[in-house]
């Protein structure tokens, strides 16, 4: 079965695909109609029960999931206004990320498949994160996708519609652990990222930290020397029995986790004449970054596509998305699909 003789496409030649997004702390469905228009997109955090623990536990997220999943679906079936046997398919994350999260959406999706006889899309997360942006603007290629979450810090450059190649990645911390981690340092509840975000934004000094640049052509990053340097600071001056200057402590965490990421991602957009730079993943929520990156781009005359709050962070809307781009080439799995927490986005690229 190919994408165009899919069962289920809708009356007028639609396709709308039910997505599943299960694969961190946030158990989310959506129905999206031809990859670009989002009919519903209900979204469950964990994050109240994670808190507690400082960071999300696994295994509390997985149970979490199978608790909520059927509900989360269901409602978002109803939002769209969708009969079940209207859909065209049903798409879920595959991976990366939590394997245990992930098998509660992956084995939801194909009890669904299975029952309403509908194909089955597996998606891939970051390209969910990267197809966020076309919910907001059409992709012009090639384009090149900076995706920056608590997981991930990458840089995809984007030659053809769902074509995937990493020029860059983090060697170490993913740049959302390391605000998480600097968060918990200065004492902010889980997810810190934020807090860290507010606070650089309204401290009037900043302490002065390292840019990690790596190699002069490399397109990777490190953030574990830098948030060393932030614990240590801390560190130092709680022994000398001071208040640390948090604010100036977030200010200059922030100004060289900007600096680096915006320059980067500039360099890189030169480097492969991409004609629009998208900003994607949680991290795309600091206000520090948006306006870093807007401002800089606007002086280069880069086009920037940063989607809204809403679907930076985990969703299921950008996951039906990226999953339309296997409808259209007709590649869908079958019922021994099974969640891989090491999926590989290059290797997921459409055929
Ligand atoms: O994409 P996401 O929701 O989950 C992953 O796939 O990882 O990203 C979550 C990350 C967390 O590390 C959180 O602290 C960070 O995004 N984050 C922020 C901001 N909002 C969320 N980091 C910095 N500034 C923010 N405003
Ligand atoms: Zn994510």
């Amino acid at each position: 079965m190919n994408g165009n003789e899919a069962a289920g496409a809708g009356p007028d030649g639609d396709c709308c695909i039910l997505a599943v997004e299960t694969s961190c702390d946030e158990t989310s469905a959506a129905v999206i109609k031809n990859g670009r228009e989002v009919l519903s997109n209900v979204i469950s955090s964990q994050i109240d029960t994670h808190r507690a623990f400082g960071g999300v536990v696994p295994e509390v997220a997985s149970r979490k999931h199978v608790e909520v999943i059927t509900l989360i679906m269901e409602e978002a079936l109803e939002k769209a206004g969708i009969a079940p046997s209207d859909l065209s398919a049903i798409a879920v994350t595959q991976g990366p990320g939590l394997v245990g999260a992930l098998l509660v959406g992956v084995v939801a999706a194909k009890s669904m498949a299975f029952a309403l006889d509908k194909p089955l899309i597996a998606t891939h997360h970051i390209a969910g994160h990267i197809y966020a942006n076309r919910l907001v603007k059409e992709l012009q290629y090639p384009c090149m996708a900076l995706v920056v979450s608590g997981g991930h810090t990458e840089l995809v450059l984007m030659e053809r519609e769902g074509s995937f190649k990493l020029i860059g990645r983090t060697r170490d911390d993913a740049v959302g652990e390391a605000y998480d981690k600097v968060a918990r340092a200065i004492g902010y509840p889980y997810p810190g990222g934020p807090f860290v975000d507010k606070a650089a934004l309204e401290s009037p000094t900043a302490e002065e930290l390292p840019r990690v640049w790596l190699e002069p052509d490399s397109y990777d990053f490190s953030f574990s020397g830098l948030k060393s340097a932030v614990l240590n600071l801390v560190n130092r001056s709680k022994m000398k029995g001071e208040l640390p200057d948090y604010g100036a402590i977030a200010r200059g965490f922030q100004e060289s986790v900007i600096e680096v990421l915006v320059e980067k991602a500039i360099r890189a957009v030169r480097a492969t004449s991409a004609r629009q730079l998208l900003l994607c993943g949680g991290v795309a929520a600091n206000r520090g970054l948006r306006a870093a990156l807007t401002e800089r781009c606007e002086r280069e005359g880069v086009e920037l596509i940063i989607p809204p709050h809403a679907y930076c962070t985990d969703n299921a809307a950008m996951i039906g998305a990226a999953a339309y781009l296997k409808w259209q080439s007709g590649e869908f799995a079958d019922l021994s699909l099974k969640a891989d927490p090491g999926l590989s986005l290059e290797a997921w690229s459409v055929k």
